[in-house]
């Protein structure tokens, strides 16, 4: 069900959940010190609890009133990337964010979205935790249809469009005078050494002093449609389904999925997760991913999300 901005401010307000639109992928809004709220989030998603939440600004003054600490790097990251898809975790004080948005931890990820009607709502709202609009394990919902797809046709939704980014935020962390990826997204690593002028770590995988991953989320299985995807450097086969390149030529037999141009990642990466989606929508069991394609820049996260999707 479509709502207004109005609705949905007066929604959130009220303690509902409403699905909004950013920049990246759609989300499941709360406010942040609902506790119910958040607490129907994690339900309706089927998301572990040990999962932490991503805090979503108006601006950056609001940061302020969390962080305890005000890592070298930071301003020039958020001056440069910021409203955008950059998601920066960083320590706060444990007593202004309940622990569910931590999922116990001592710290909280924060971004400042890009979606016109988003940044009018979390302007009256305050700050929204807001993941993914998605099932868990589901790819992530880039149109209000996907949401509806996914959570039902009377699930409020503010329709934004199409997603320009197509794939989720960057996220790194600042730790021990270091910058670490977290997460591989609609920023590159090369844009954010740009600004730090210092190589960023890819931590991804990485665990910290105490044992646990950095990244919890990057535990479990994502972004995976129902079909089978065999993700190939080679020649594509002579028949079947394929995921692959406008540009370029397939055989004839096939059924072709086209996702953009070969030379624009940014096409893919706006297209990546509809195509996923339709793979499931049209009953497809198994389909080859045409992988000749540069493993950097956006083309690394975009690898990143298929071999998650292919369950590698
Ligand atoms: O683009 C995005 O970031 C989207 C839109 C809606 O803003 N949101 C999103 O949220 O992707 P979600 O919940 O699907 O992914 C959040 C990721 C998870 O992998 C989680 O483990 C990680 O952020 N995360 C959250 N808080 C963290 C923390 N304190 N430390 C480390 N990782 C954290
Ligand atoms: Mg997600």
């Amino acid at each position: 069900m479509r709502l207004s901005t109005q609705q949905a401010i007066e929604q959130l307000l009220q303690g509902n959940v409403v699905a909004l639109p950013t920049e990246t992928v759609y989300g499941l809004a709360a406010p942040f010190h609902h506790i119910k709220a958040i607490e129907k989030i994690f339900q309706l998603k089927g998301r572990p609890l040990n999962n932490p939440l991503i805090m979503h600004l108006a601006d950056l003054s609001q940061l302020g009133d969390f962080v305890i600490d005000w890592p070298e790097g930071l301003t020039a990251l958020a001056h440069t990337f910021w409203p955008g898809p950059l998601t920066v975790v960083l320590p706060v004080d444990k007593q202004h964010v309940p622990s569910i948005v931590r999922a116990g931890l001592p710290t909280v990820a924060f971004r400042i979205p890009n979606h016109p009607l988003t940044q009018e709502i979390l302007a009256k709202t305050g700050p929204l935790v807001m993941p993914s609009a998605n099932l868990s394990g589901r790819p992530s919902a880039t149109s209000y249809l996907h949401v509806e797809e996914d959570f039902g046709l009377e699930f409020p939704v503010v329709d934004g469009g199409p997603c320009q980014h197509g794939v989720e935020s960057t996220i790194v962390l600042a730790r021990k005078g270091e910058w670490h990826l977290l997460r591989y997204g609609a920023i590159s690593i090369g844009q954010l050494g740009q600004v730090l002028h210092q190589p960023i770590e890819v931590s991804v995988h990485k665990r910290g002093d105490n044992g646990a991953p950095l990244c919890p989320g990057q535990l479990y299985r994502h972004y995976a449609p129902k079909a089978k995807l065999r993700l190939s450097p080679k020649e594509p086969p002579l028949e079947g389904c394929i995921i692959g390149f406008s540009d370029r030529t397939y055989p004839e037999g096939c059924l072709t999925f086209l996702w953009g141009d070969s030379h624009h990642p940014e096409e893919v990466s706006e297209k990546l997760y509809a195509i996923l989606r339709d793979l499931d929508r049209q009953g497809i069991q198994s389909a080859w991913v045409d992988m000749r394609f540069p493993r950097e820049g956006l083309w690394k996260t975009i690898h990143d999300r298929l071999a998650k999707a292919a369950g590698l």
